[in-house]
C-alpha cells in the first residue's frame, strides 16, 4: 500500500514520519521546495520533540519527500494536511485547501488505484460536501464512491506531543458514506492503532467533532482562568489545588485546567473564531463561546494592568518576558499570548527584553530590533524592572534569588505559578494565587 501526505506542517510531517518509521511506503508532498529539501535531509523545519529522530528513521526506510504532486498517482491513501487559517473577520480561509484538492483532482485520473482521500485539515461543517467534493469531481471528471472516495478524518494531535499523539490517538474519526472504501479505511486504522476507538459517521458530524473538541478545551481553559481571577481576590487561595481536586472527579478530568495568560497557538483561537462565525451565520447566538473568548482576552489585559499597578506609566520601563512560544517544547509563536503582550507593551513604549529556549528565531521575525533578545535568563533579568513569566518552560522553575538579584526592581509576575514554592526575596504576584495580606 502506498500512502501520500499532502502538506508537511506539524500534522503532515508527524504523520509522514510516523507512518514511514513503521515501514509504510510513504510520499510526503509540499509545495515549498526548500522545506522539502530540508526534510529529505532529515532536518525538521519545526522544533517538535522526537520528530527529527522519527523522520530520520523513516528516511532510512521507504519515505520520499517531494514537491511533485504527480506522485499521488501511485497512492492508495492520500492524507490532506494543509492549513486552514482565518480571514480577518474570523471566518475560515479555505484558499490553501481548495488549491491542494484542485491539484489532487487534476492528478486523480492518472491514479488507477481508486484512492481514498482523507481530509485531516480542520474544516467548517459542510465544507467536505459543498466545497471539497465538487472540486475533486470536477477537476478529475470522476465520481466519488466509484472512482475514488473522500473521507473526513479530523486530527487531534497537540504540538509538543505530536509524535506521541500521532502514534497513540485517543480516537479515530472517519466521516463519509458507508461504502467499501470506508471499510478499507477502517481496516487501515484498526491495523495502525489497535484498540483505539474508531468512530464512523457522516461528513458534517466529523467536521463538527473537531470544533467541539477544540472549543471544549478552550472552554475548560477559560473556566479555570475565570476561577483563577476569583482566587486572586481570596487571600491564600490557590487555583492549582482547586484544579487538581476537581480534576479527580471523572466527570471533569484533570487536563486543560492549568490557569495562565489565556490560550494561544495556531488552533484554539482560530477554531473558536471560525465556530463563532459559523454559529452566527447559522442563526445561533454563541453566547457561551463568546464568553470563553472574552475571558481569554481579559487574561492578557489583566497582566498589563497588574504590571501598571506596580510600575505606573510603562514608558521606558525595562520589562523582561520569559517565554514567547505559545507553550513549552515548541518554537511556535503563532497566536502566542506572549507575542500579543509584547505588542501591547511596545505601544506603551516599554523596553522589552525576552528569553525563550527555542523561539527566539521566530520572535525575531516579528519584532526585529524593536526589542532585545537575551541568550540567558540572567541576561534577560539584568537591570529589569519587572519580569513576566509567560511560557511554562521547565527551566524557569529553577529561578531563584541568585538570578533575581540582578534586577533593578525585583517585581515578578508568574502567569503559571512556577515559583510559588520558593522563598523569594522579590515582590511576587502569581495568576490564580490570592496574596496573603
Ligand atoms: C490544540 C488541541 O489541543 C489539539 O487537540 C488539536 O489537534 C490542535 O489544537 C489542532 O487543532 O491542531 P495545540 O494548538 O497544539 O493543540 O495546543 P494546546 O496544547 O491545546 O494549547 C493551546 C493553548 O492553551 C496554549 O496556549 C496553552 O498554553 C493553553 N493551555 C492549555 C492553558 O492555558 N491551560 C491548559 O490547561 C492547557
Amino acid at each position: 500500500m502506498k500512502i501520500g501526505v499532502i502538506g508537511l506542517g506539524f500534522v503532515g510531517l508527524s504523520l509522514t514520519s510516523v507512518l514511514a518509521s513503521k515501514g509504510y511506503d510513504v510520499v510526503g508532498i509540499d509545495i515549498d521546495n526548500e522545506k522539502c529539501k530540508k526534510i529529505s535531509n532529515g532536518i525538521s523545519p519545526i522544533f517538535e520533540p522526537e520528530l527529527e529522530k522519527i523522520l530520520k528513521n523513516g528516511l532510512k526506510k521507504k519515505l520520499k519527500i517531494s514537491n511533485d504532486f504527480t506522485l499521488i498517482k501511485n497512492c492508495d491513501l492520500l492524507f490532506v494536511t494543509v492549513g486552514t487559517p482565518q480571514n480577518t473577520n474570523g471566518s475560515i480561509n479555505l484558499s490553501i485547501i481548495k488549491k491542494a484538492v484542485h491539484t489532487i483532482g487534476k492528478n486523480l485520473q492518472e491514479n488507477k488505484k481508486k484512492p481514498i482521500i482523507l481530509i485531516k485539515s480542520t474544516v467548517i461543517p459542510g465544507t467536505m460536501k459543498k466545497v471539497i467534493l465538487p472540486i475533486l469531481e470536477k477537476k478529475s471528471n470522476e465520481k466519488a464512491g466509484k472512482d475514488f472516495e473522500l473521507i473526513s478524518n479530523p486530527e487531534f494531535l497537540q504540538e509538543s506531543s505530536a509524535i506521541r499523539d500521532t502514534k497513540f490517538p485517543h480516537a479515530v474519526v472517519l466521516g463519509g458514506n458507508q461504502t467499501k472504501f470506508m471499510k478499507k479505511a477502517k481496516n487501515f486504522f484498526m491495523k495502525l492503532h489497535p484498540n483505539v476507538p474508531i468512530i464512523i459517521t457522516n461528513h458534517e458530524t466529523a467536521e463538527m467533532i473537531k470544533y467541539a473538541n477544540n472549543s471544549f478545551l478552550a472552554t475548560k481553559i477559560s473556566f479555570i482562568n475565570q476561577l483563577s481571577n476569583i482566587c486572586q481576590k481570596i487571600p491564600g487561595a490557590n487555583v492549582d489545588d482547586i484544579a487538581k481536586t476537581i480534576g479527580l472527579d471523572p466527570r471533569i478530568g484533570k487536563l486543560f485546567l492549568n490557569a495562565g495568560p489565556g490560550y494561544g497557538g495556531s488552533c484554539l483561537p482560530k477554531d473558536m473564531k471560525a465556530l463563532i462565525n459559523f454559529a452566527n451565520i447559522s442563526g445561533i447566538n454563541p453566547t457561551l463561546l463568546n464568553a470563553v473568548e472574552e475571558v481569554n482576552t481579559k487574561q492578557l489585559k489583566q497582566i498589563i494592568s497588574l504590571t501598571k499597578q506596580k510600575l505606573g506609566n510603562l514608558s521606558s520601563k525595562k520589562i523582561t518576558i520569559l517565554g514567547t512560544a505559545f507553550k513549552p517544547d515548541t518554537d511556535d509563536i503563532r497566536d502566542s499570548i506572549s507575542i500579543e503582550l509584547i505588542k501591547k507593551l511596545l505601544k506603551m513604549n516599554a523596553k522589552i527584553i525576552i528569553h525563550d529556549p527555542k523561539a527566539i528565531k521566530n520572535t525575531k521575525k516579528v519584532f526585529e530590533d524593536k526589542i532585545d533578545y537575551a541568550k540567558t535568563v540572567r541576561d534577560a533579568l539584568s537591570k529589569s524592572q519587572c519580569v513576566i513569566i509567560m511560557t511554562q518552560w521547565k527551566q524557569y522553575k529553577k529561578l531563584n534569588n541568585n538570578e533575581f538579584k540582578y534586577m533593578k526592581r525585583k517585581f515578578v509576575i508568574d502567569c503559571r505559578r512556577m515559583l510559588i514554592e520558593k522563598q523569594l526575596d522579590v515582590d511576587y504576584l502569581a495568576i490564580g494565587l490570592g496574596k496573603e495580606k
